[in-house]
């Protein structure tokens, strides 16, 4: 097996590993490493199932379960979705492309704004790890970018790291759509569909290799104890910080590609089709650092409504 950079910074293409066979040692050492080193990894043609995606995230932390309405069977004749994989892409319950920009809650494009996965989540999550089951020709837009939050955190001038060393995060699913482009109020109806509270993270977390990483993705609105528009204010500016292009890394997808990224320390953005003529089919696991498989629902004790 083989690790190459794919850029100056991070991210790095994992070359050689045989996913088909459940993960031996070095492969998972191998995978540990890279990940520790770049933080983004992307296999190329792993041609996998399902359930071997699963079998392949589990070597490295229990699986964050979609919610249990997400996992449910289907009616007989619609997709049927397999437990424990959350779904991108464009496809509906039919297997229907979704026009770009209809779902009025615009929930989908709260991925286009650079984010971490389930940082509404109040587990913190480890990784996401991403497979193009049907993916556009690469010129129909659909790539994936993602930001190093280490480099980022790295380069700000000691005062600000002083300034916000030991503060922490506010993060909300609701405001996080705002955040996105969402214009509407937010109802509370939608907070029954919707249930996640705010939960709080640290604003800087350390690795567990001692790398410290800004944690400001997608959700994030605020920090604890500070007034609300100031709080938002430094969000804001970390987050323009964060996401200079000298941070991104742009993965355009091939079918099978599967691209593992570390939510603790990088963020990521869909970006749209230039057409609605494509399909997408793109199958997610994610995984946590410890702890049960539960959704973030049950974990919460939530009502599961999705
Ligand atoms: C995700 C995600 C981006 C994409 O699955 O968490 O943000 O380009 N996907 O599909
Ligand atoms: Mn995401």
């Amino acid at each position: 097996m083989d690790v190459r950079p794919l850029h100056p910074l991070f991210a790095a293409e994992l070359v050689g590993a045989e996913l088909t066979l459940a993960p031996d040692d070095e492969l998972v050492r191998t995978v540990e490493d890279a990940m520790a080193r770049y933080g983004v990894l992307a296999i190329r043609d792993a041609r996998i199932s399902d359930e071997q995606q699963k079998e392949f995230s589990r070597a490295f932390g229990p699986l964050e379960l979609p919610s249990r309405a997400k996992g449910a069977a289907r009616p007989e004749g619609t997709r049927q979705y397999t437990p424990g994989i959350f779904h991108a892409g464009n496809l509906d319950h039919n297997d229907e492309i979704i026009p770009y920009g209809s779902d009025p809650k615009s929930l989908a494009k709260g991925a286009e704004r650079f984010h971490t996965d389930s940082s509404f989540h109040a587990m913190p999550t480890k990784w996401s790890l991403l497979h193009g089951v049907e993916t556009p020709p690469p010129s129909a837009g659909g790539d994936t970018w993602f930001v190093d939050a280490r480099a980022a955190y790295d380069d700000l001038p000691d005062a600000m790291k002083g300034r916000i060393e030991g503060l922490v995060g506010l993060h909300d699913f609701w405001e996080g759509r705002k955040l996105a482009g969402f214009k509407a109020e937010i109802t509370p109806e939608m907070r029954l569909i919707i249930p996640f509270p705010t939960v709080t993270h640290p604003l800087v977390r350390t690795m567990p290799y001692g790398r410290k990483a800004l944690y400001i993705g997608g959700h994030c609105f605020g920090i604890e104890g500070m007034e609300p528009t100031e709080g938002l204010a430094l969000i804001e500016d970390l987050y323009a910080h964060a996401t200079q292009e000298k941070y991104f890394y742009r993965h355009q997808w091939k079918q099978w590609d599967l691209v593992i990224w570390d939510n603790r320390c990088t963020m990521h953005a869909a970006t749209p089709l230039h057409s609605d003529a494509y399909r997408r089919d793109m199958r997610r696991t994610t995984i946590n650092e410890s702890g049960p498989e539960t959704s973030a629902y049950e974990w919460m004790g939530l009502a599961d409504a999705a």
